[in-house]
């Protein structure tokens, strides 16, 4: 195992205490989650049942014997464990780099509480190193690239790649994003857009940063 892979290790054991039992868990997508599942092994008896936020996770939960539920039969999701690919101090994110970010957005609305896991290198100062990801119709990529270009961004069609949805997505490269709540809800208003990977609107409640210091907790 890599230094990094054990620092998500590290943040993905720090969370099994927001575990309840008998409670319904909401689980993101990535590899900092896959070690959250992988810990979930020992716990599956005290797990009554998981919202997932893709067709991997979904797998991945089956394999250890979690029932994976429907969202739409989730009427009580006390936490949502994911991870991110930048956090800024306000705990304000971006995600979708494995493209499930729709997905995760709406369990992260539909959660009381979203803790988030990660190592050290996904905690900057200002947002937007990261290209960031948008969902979009195929039929409306070029339009909202062009949309994008607008608003100073240069997007990037992810290709050959679908998501869970049937979409496609757009990197957006050399944005500072220093008011993200803004800017998520103008490219939320390009039509086309199924939703982009900007959790600043509902940013996480905790984040849990594994760091060669040991755990940090936000
Ligand atoms: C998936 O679409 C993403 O939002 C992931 O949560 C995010 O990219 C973090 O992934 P890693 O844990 O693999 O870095």
């Amino acid at each position: 195992m890599d230094r990094q892979t054990e620092l998500k290790m590290e943040a993905a054991k720090a969370a099994l205490k927001y575990i309840q039992d008998d409670e319904i868990i909401g689980i993101g997508t990535g590899s900092t989650v896959n070690c959250f599942i992988e810990l979930l092994k020992e716990h599956t008896h005290r797990i009554k049942a998981a919202v997932s936020s893709s067709v991997a996770s979904t797998e991945r939960l089956k394999a250890i014997g979690i029932e994976v539920i429907d969202l739409n039969d989730a009427h009580d999701i006390p936490v949502y464990v994911d991870g991110a690919d930048e956090s800024n101090h306000q705990l304000q994110l971006i995600k979708g780099g494995g493209g499930a970010l729709s997905r995760e957005k709406i369990i992260a609305a539909a959660a009381q509480k979203f803790v988030c896991i990660a190592d050290e290198s996904k905690y900057v100062e200002t947002l937007g190193e990261f290209p960031l990801p948008i969902e979009v119709l195929p039929m409306a990529r070029s339009y909202v690239a062009r949309q994008i270009v607008k608003l100073g961004g240069d997007p990037c069609y992810r290709t050959g790649f679908v998501t869970d949805n049937g979409n496609v997505i757009l990197d957006v490269h050399s944005l500072e994003i220093t008011q993200p709540k803004i800017l998520e809800a103008e490219i939320n208003q390009i039509t086309g857009v199924v939703t982009n990977g900007l959790f600043a609107q509902r940013p996480a409640d905790h984040l849990i940063l594994a760091t060669e210091n040991g755990i940090k907790e936000f």
